[in-house]
C-alpha cells in the first residue's frame, strides 16, 4: 500500500539560527536545507540572517557568502556562475532554478534554499546525479553513422538543418526540468525523463544521423517514453528557455506516423 507520511528520519526539523551581524540594514532571512547521510540525524533547515549589501545580487553569491564568512560546512555545487554547466540547480523558494542566475532582489524577502527534489542527497544542496546520468548515457547522446565520411570533407549541414537542433542542443543538463516532473518522481527508475528524452530528440532530428529508428526503436516503451502526460513542468521551469515537453510530443507523433 501507498505510504504517503515520510519516514520520521526524513523529516526536517529546525536547524541552527546564525543571527544578523550588528549594524546590519538591509536583512535578509536565508533558510537552506541541510543534511549528512554520513553523520545521521534528521535534516534540518538552518536560518541565516544576513546584511544583504554584504552579499553580490545572485542566490549563488548568497550562498559562497554564507560558506565563506558564516559556516564553512554548507555543501553545493557550482562552477561557471555563467548559467553554463548546470551545476548550481537547486530549489529556491519552491522552483527548481539556477542559483547563479537568480537575482535575490526577484524573490520573496525571505529565501527558502532546497536541494532539487526527489532525488537522494548527497550533503546539504547536492543531489546524487548517478540514475540521471546514466539515462542521458542511455540515449547514446553521440553521433551514430552507418555510411563512410566522405573522402574531401566532413559531415556537413545546411543552415536550417542546424537551427533545427540548436536549441536542443542547448541543454546543460542540469536537471530542474526532470526533477519538477510528477511523472519522473513516481517512475525515475523506469521514465527517462525530459532531459534525457530532449537529447534523444536532439539526435534523432540530426540530419547527419543514421540511428534515427534504432533510436525511435529505444523509446517506444510505456515507461521510457509514455510515462510522459504532457504535465509541462518541465518546459515551465527550464533555465535555457528550452522545450522538453514539446520534444516529447514530437518523439510520440514520429512514433504514431511510423506505424500508420
Ligand atoms: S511534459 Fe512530460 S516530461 Fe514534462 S513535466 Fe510533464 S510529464 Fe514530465
Ligand atoms: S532541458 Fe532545460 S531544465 Fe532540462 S536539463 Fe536541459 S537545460 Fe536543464
Ligand atoms: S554555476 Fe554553472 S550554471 Fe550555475
Amino acid at each position: 500500500m501507498a505510504k504517503f507520511r515520510l519516514p520520521a528520519s526524513s523529516r526536517i526539523v529546525k536547524g541552527v539560527t546564525h543571527a544578523a551581524p550588528p549594524g546590519t540594514r538591509e536583512r535578509r532571512t536565508v533558510r537552506i536545507y541541510r543534511f549528512n547521510p554520513d553523520a545521521g540525524g534528521n535534516p534540518r533547515l538552518d536560518t541565516f540572517e544576513l546584511d544583504a549589501r554584504s552579499c553580490g545580487p545572485m542566490v549563488l553569491d548568497v550562498l559562497i557568502q554564507i560558506k565563506a564568512a558564516i559556516d564553512s560546512s554548507l555543501t553545493f555545487r557550482r562552477s561557471c556562475r555563467e548559467g553554463i554547466c548546470g551545476s548550481c540547480a537547486m530549489n529556491i523558494n519552491g522552483v527548481n532554478r539556477l542559483a547563479c542566475t537568480t537575482a535575490t532582489r526577484d524573490l520573496a524577502a525571505e529565501i527558502r534554499i532546497y536541494p532539487l527534489p526527489a532525488l537522494p542527497v548527497v550533503k546539504d544542496l547536492v543531489p546524487d546525479l548517478t540514475n540521471f546520468y546514466a539515462q542521458y548515457a542511455s540515449v547514446k547522446p553521440w553521433l551514430q553513422t552507418r555510411t563512410p565520411v566522405p573522402a574531401d570533407r566532413e559531415r556537413l549541414q545546411s543552415k536550417q538543418e542546424q537551427e533545427r537542433i540548436d536549441r536542443p542542443a542547448a541543454c546543460i543538463l542540469c536537471a530542474c526540468c526532470s526533477t519538477a516532473c510528477p511523472s519522473y518522481w513516481w517512475n525515475s527508475e523506469r521514465f527517462l525523463g525530459p532531459a534525457a528524452l530532449l537529447a534523444a530528440y536532439r539526435w534523432i532530428i540530426d540530419s547527419r544521423d543514421e540511428a534515427g529508428g534504432e533510436r525511435l526503436d529505444e523509446l517506444e516503451d510505456p515507461f521510457r517514453l509514455y510515462r510522459c502526460h504532457t504535465i509541462m513542468n518541465c518546459t515551465d521551469v527550464c533555465p535555457k528557455d528550452l522545450n522538453p515537453a514539446r520534444a516529447i510530443a514530437e518523439i510520440k507523433k514520429m512514433l504514431l506516423e511510423r506505424h500508420s
